[in-house]
């Protein structure tokens, strides 16, 4: 599948075969993490891959925005201390958040390239997360991305014309 037919085709998932994500399919999301770019190449982010099944179920305790039961949790982090080290404020404020969109972005389209499922989510308690993964403290759990095969039929959803949402040489509100 070429990189337009993923954008194209991927939708969000909230309900998963209880099959799980082969290990080749992990390497592929772990080589879209590692390719992905970051402001000044500063490289604060950090992830955590969750498979273990008793994990998944202590974070989705804590995770309203994850729904059904995905095989594979990826929790996209940001390391503060790094940002502001390797980056300096604007990265600490906002390019770590830039960052990490970019980054949940090839996640979600290289899922989507070998037919997994996936579904971002931002609703969870932060603090619970972080106790949960064992994260220090200057390790800032930001989205999560569940993944699996798809159970469920795309909802509808409606999208703005191209005209209401990209302007061309100057802006046409
Ligand atoms: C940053 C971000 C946070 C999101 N958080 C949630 C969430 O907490 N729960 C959820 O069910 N979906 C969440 N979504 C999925 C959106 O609802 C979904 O992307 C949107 O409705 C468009 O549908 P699509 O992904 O199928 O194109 C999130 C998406 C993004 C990009």
């Amino acid at each position: 599948m070429d990189t337009l037919e993923a954008m194209k085709t991927r939708r969000s998932s909230r309900s998963f075969e209880d099959r799980p994500v082969p290990k080749e399919v992990i390497a592929v999301i772990e080589d879209a993490i590692m390719h992905s770019p970051s402001g000044s190449n500063a490289q604060e982010s950090h992830f955590v891959i969750v498979q273990n099944q008793e994990q998944i179920r202590r974070i989705k305790r804590f995770a309203q925005g994850v729904s059904g039961k995905p095989p594979v949790l990826v929790v996209l982090c940001s390391n503060k201390n790094e940002a502001l080290v390797r980056g300096g404020v604007d990265t600490l404020e906002v390019l770590r958040f830039v960052n990490l969109g970019i980054v949940a972005s090839q996640i979600l389209l290289a899922a989507q390239s070998q037919g997994v499922g996936s579904c971002p989510a931002r609703s969870f308690h932060k603090k619970s997360i972080k106790e949960i993964l064992g994260l220090p403290e200057e390790i800032e759990p930001e989205l999560l991305i569940s993944l699996g095969y798809s159970n469920e039929k795309p909802r509808q959803k409606t999208i703005k014309s191209a005209k209401e949402v990209i302007s061309h040489d100057k802006y046409q509100g």
